[in-house]
């Protein structure tokens, strides 16, 4: 076991961004029933999901992880979680077939509830209450009965994590993800849009290919690649006594798996070296995420890269860089930098949704798209400076048809904003936007190979 650690370990340490509960025998209560309830992953997925990101790592893989900012009680059901389950496929076929790399699917999904917030409270009018928090912990409701933490809400979200997950994996493994069903992804809407003829191209080409391999034997039925898909799920480590709750030894290696959730991150408000969220990432075996905000110096990253990835493993570490679009050469470059020169494996996916939020003369929270395309571009061109790999990507995004972000083929104004503007917390990539997106990233991978794949870091520190 890492040395000093403990599932409880974290306890000892200062803590920012936790709920403050009123009744501790309650949440003592609760974080007891949790313990009791059965895992949601098992530690051997885990394992496989550290194995795929290995290869993100080594040059060899893209990572697409994407979903909603905060999931909501509200937003629950069966067809939210398949529109932007099947989003989610659109983008990964888009990209495997422009980047012609296997892409890794993580959701930000069945169980991405906690937020960190910039104030404790919020104040309207006259009125000042404690801030929301994500559903699992308030309501975003502006009374103080709804704004009071309540920890019943932690059963409730679990609960409607294993219903997530339990659609997801029927998806991903009951043949609505067979890349025969290319053209049955097509959402509504987005058959509308002037995306339609670019997707339906590229169907129709994977059609041309699947019936090319059918005829020398190879199908669904003889290759289950074809049929099924890996869909995993990720999470911020935020709400420690849930994570602590839900963390088991595992039986056959005697480690410790948080098993909320496949993959979980740290986020930017969050990373101190010696603060309780990073004490209790160290101990588990999960791949981790860390988010590297503008402020991060490389040294700093260094260390917290020996914390959290000790022994070098790759796959074991994403670093998810939100910097926002105007400097994000300037900052992501003295980080991609010194992680080679140290040799660190890791995988670097760009989150360009967090440092290009701004609030809207409507009043709304919104990002513009043509940001977080600038910010996907300077992403690859300061990898392609450095000679490093651009592992991955990082959205908030959903399927439904949301007007949030401006901008896009549909040119969304801000006085659309108001039409469906339905997120909880932050603002999200509507599937239209999100696919433009998938087709952009695409043809920056489609690059990326033609220049050819930059040296695994393990190579790079033999040298
Ligand atoms: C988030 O991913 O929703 C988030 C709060 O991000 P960050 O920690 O990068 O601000
Ligand atoms: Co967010």
């Amino acid at each position: 076991m890492t040395q000093g650690w403990n599932p409880e370990s974290w306890r000892a340490k200062p803590v920012k961004q936790m709920p403050e509960y009123s009744d501790q025998a309650a949440l003592m209560a609760v974080e007891e029933e949790l313990n009791a309830l059965p895992p949601l992953v098992f530690a051997g997925e885990a394992r496989s999901l550290r194995r795929s990101l290995g290869q993100v790592a080594q040059g060899q893989a893209f990572l697409l992880q994407g979903g909603d900012c905060a999931e909501s009680f509200a937003e629950f059901s069966a067809n939210h979680i398949r529109d932007t389950f099947r989003v989610l496929l659109q983008m990964a076929v888009v990209m495997t077939y422009g980047g012609s790399l296997p892409v890794v699917k993580v959701g930000r999904m069945a169980g991405q509830f906690a937020k960190p917030r910039s104030s404790d409270t919020e104040t309207q009018g006259d009125v000042t209450l404690p801030s929301y928090r994500g559903d699992n912990i308030n309501s975003l409701e502006f009374t103080p009965e709804a704004r009071t933490p309540d920890p019943q809400r932690l059963i409730r979200a679990y609960h409607q994590a294993a219903s997530t997950l339990n659609l997801l994996r029927a998806f991903a493994k009951g043949g609505y993800a067979d890349l025969n069903r290319v053209h049955g992804w097509n959402l509504d809407f987005v058959s509308d849009s002037p995306l339609r003829e670019r997707y339906e191209d590229l169907a129709n080409r994977i059609d041309d290919a699947l019936r090319f391999m059918a005829a020398c034997g190879v199908t669904s039925e003889t290759v289950p690649a074809i049929q099924q898909t890996d869909f995993y799920t990720s999470h911020e480590a935020l709400h420690l006594n849930y994570e602590q709750a839900m963390t088991r030894q595992d039986s056959l290696t005697g480690d410790w798996y948080d098993t909320s959730a496949h993959l979980l991150w740290i986020g930017a408000r969050t990373h101190q070296e010696d603060h309780a969220q990073i004490e209790f990432v160290r101990g588990i075996k999960n791949p981790l995420g860390l988010k590297c905000s503008p402020a991060l110096e490389p040294d700093e990253l260094i260390r917290l890269i020996d914390v959290l990835n000790p022994e070098n493993i790759p796959g074991r570490l994403t670093l998810i860089a939100r910097m926002g679009h105007e400097q994000v050469e300037d900052k992501i470059s003295p980080l991609l930098r010194k992680v080679k020169e140290e040799g660190r494996s890791v995988v670097w996916s760009c989150d360009p949704m967090h440092g290009n939020t701004y609030k809207a003369d409507s009043g709304y929270k919104t990002r513009n798209f043509e940001h977080v395309l600038a910010e996907v571009r300077g992403f690859f061109a300061a990898h392609k400076t450095e000679g490093t790999h651009p592992g991955g990507v990082h959205f908030e995004m959903t399927g439904a048809n949301v007007t949030e972000c401006v901008g896009g083929a549909e040119a969304i104004a801000d006085e659309d904003l108001s039409n469906r503007y339905h997120t909880a917390c932050d603002p999200r990539l509507n599937a239209n936007q999100a696919l433009e997106l998938a087709f952009l990233i695409a043809d920056e991978l489609k690059a990326v190979r033609q220049d050819g794949l930059p040296k695994p870091i393990a190579a790079v520190a033999a040298e």
